[in-house]
């Protein structure tokens, strides 16, 4: 898409119950050392049915605010994931002198201020449980003459930051504190150097902090790939007048290419579905018997869809239909039956097009014939929690047969009855709550969680969609 166009037209999202809406954008971040957990229980459903969108994704949603504010102008954004790791972000690019606002018709708006042209805050930005938010930031502070206090939640303190921060400090950004996770200070500087970056570990955050850096800094910089990892940044970036370069290397990896200090246009953006969500909604209906849902307006960008694939390998019966492009992006409405499954290996090389998507396959392969084994995990380690403990161990907890060999997880389906009956610790992790709170409607018997406040940090509108189409909670 040349420069300066728009994106794409508007198209009407789904309302979330506004009660979930104000919560997600009023209250301030979750305190997870003090907040009260709220369990829930998964029943057996009966055939679930219907056709439902889900809220938009938050890779783009993220995206959308940070470039917006890197423009000279206003940026209108459709169907904004307002879940509180976005909102976080909205929150932070204000605080940086570049309002986000929600409209009165549920539309965001941010008026940028230019490559470079952010102010320092008021007070310490408040990332929440987001990593993304917080390393994207990192790239956009690495650029100004400013010194920021980065902080989040318990799990998001956890995380490694080094691996940002490394590269970010090689083009001159300043480590106050010399922490290497939350809460930390940052010094940016006006004088970035441009670099050439190999990524140690196949992240899509960390591949974006240096280009978003690299727009700030005076000619090129590369970051190169060896497993090919979301590319909204680089799609967005050229919709917003970067100019950028993708290129295949001779020895297989990709080099991706950002000119620096550039002039980014505002723009008008519609985020399509999140297939990260969705994937819920997929698997509820191949796992409840006589199911067919049809989930509309989801993006099925090949970066992001590895768990669509592997579904139909281990034989499910998914259809993409109606595929068309919107805003640079493919989308499709993606319809879902009950099927019965086969376990599968999934290949290291597709980990990253499914990242998030491991506890709910792991979930699904509990009823699938046979073994489900999922190699080249090592990132799970290192997400809102440590995915690979925790779904085995949400596993354990409901009779299910699963083991962790170095970063393999190896399940053992029991062709269709999983007991269930146990109570999974979610670790303040969203998507290790909801692939359990999704595997008990199927269970003989309920399948608990011990708390559901994480849900909200992407997708508050989990259990009002699965309701939708049938399913049953308390
Ligand atoms: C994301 C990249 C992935 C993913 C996260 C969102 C992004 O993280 O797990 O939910 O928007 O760039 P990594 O880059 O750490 O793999």
């Amino acid at each position: 898409m040349p420069p300066g166009c728009s994106l794409s037209v508007h198209r009407s999202r789904p309302k979330a119950p506004q009660s979930l809406l104000s919560s997600a954008i009023e209250s301030p971040p979750l305190s997870h050392a003090a907040h009260h957990p709220r369990p829930l229980a998964a029943q057996k459903a009966s055939a679930l049915k219907g056709r439902v969108r889900v809220p938009g994704d938050k890779s783009i949603s993220h995206r959308a605010l940070i470039f917006g504010a890197l423009t000279n102008g206003a940026t209108h954004i459709y169907g904004l994931l307002e879940a509180e790791d976005v909102v976080n972000t909205a929150k932070a690019v204000t605080a940086l002198g570049a309002p986000a606002t929600r409209n009165p018709d549920g539309t965001w708006t941010v008026r940028g201020r230019g490559v470079g042209g952010l102010r320092a805050p008021d007070a310490p930005l408040d990332f929440g449980n987001s990593g993304t938010g917080t390393r994207l930031m990192m790239g956009v502070v690495a650029g100004h003459d400013m010194a920021v206090t980065m902080t989040g939640d318990v799990s998001l303190s956890r995380r490694p930051m080094r691996r940002v921060l490394g590269p970010l400090k090689e083009m001159g950004l300043e480590v106050v504190d010399n922490r290497e996770t939350l809460p930390l200070t940052i010094r940016g500087t006006s004088h970035l150097v441009p670099m050439v970056y190999e990524l140690p570990v196949p992240s899509a955050q960390v591949k974006s902090a240096v280009l978003i850096a690299g727009l700030h800094a005076p000619g090129e910089t590369t970051v190169v790939e060896s497993e090919p990892t979301r590319d909204h940044t680089e799609r967005m970036l050229r919709a917003f007048g970067a100019t950028l370069r993708i290129e295949p290397r001779a020895d297989g990896k990709t080099a991706v290419t950002v000119v620096g200090q550039p002039e980014l246009k505002g723009q008008s953006i519609t985020v399509p579905g999140d297939p990260s969500s969705a994937a819920f909604l997929a698997a509820a209906a191949i796992l409840v018997p006589g199911s067919d849902v049809t989930i509309e307006g989801v993006l099925v960008n090949p970066t992001r869809t590895g768990l669509y694939l592997t579904l139909r390998e281990m034989g499910g019966d998914i259809t993409f239909e109606n595929e068309r492009e919107d805003g640079g992006e493919p989308i499709a409405d993606i319809r879902v039956r009950h099927s019965k499954l086969k376990g599968v290996r999934v290949p290291p090389e597709r980990a990253p097009s499914m990242i998030d998507e491991y506890p709910v396959l792991a979930a699904i392969a509990a009823f699938a014939t046979g073994e489900t084994v999922m190699e080249g995990l090592a990132e799970l380690k290192v997400k809102e929690s440590d995915r690979l403990a925790a779904t085995a161990a949400g596993l354990a907890a409901n009779g299910v047969a699963a083991r962790v060999e170095g970063d393999t997880l190896v399940v053992t389906g029991t062709g269709g009855s999983v007991p269930g009956g146990g109570t999974v610790a979610t670790q303040l992790d969203h998507r290790i709550a909801m692939a359990f709170l999704t595997m008990g409607l199927a269970s003989d018997a309920p399948v608990t969680v011990d708390d559901t406040a994480m849900i909200a940090t992407s997708f508050p509108e989990f259990r009002g969609l699965m309701e939708i189409l049938g399913a049953s909670y308390r």
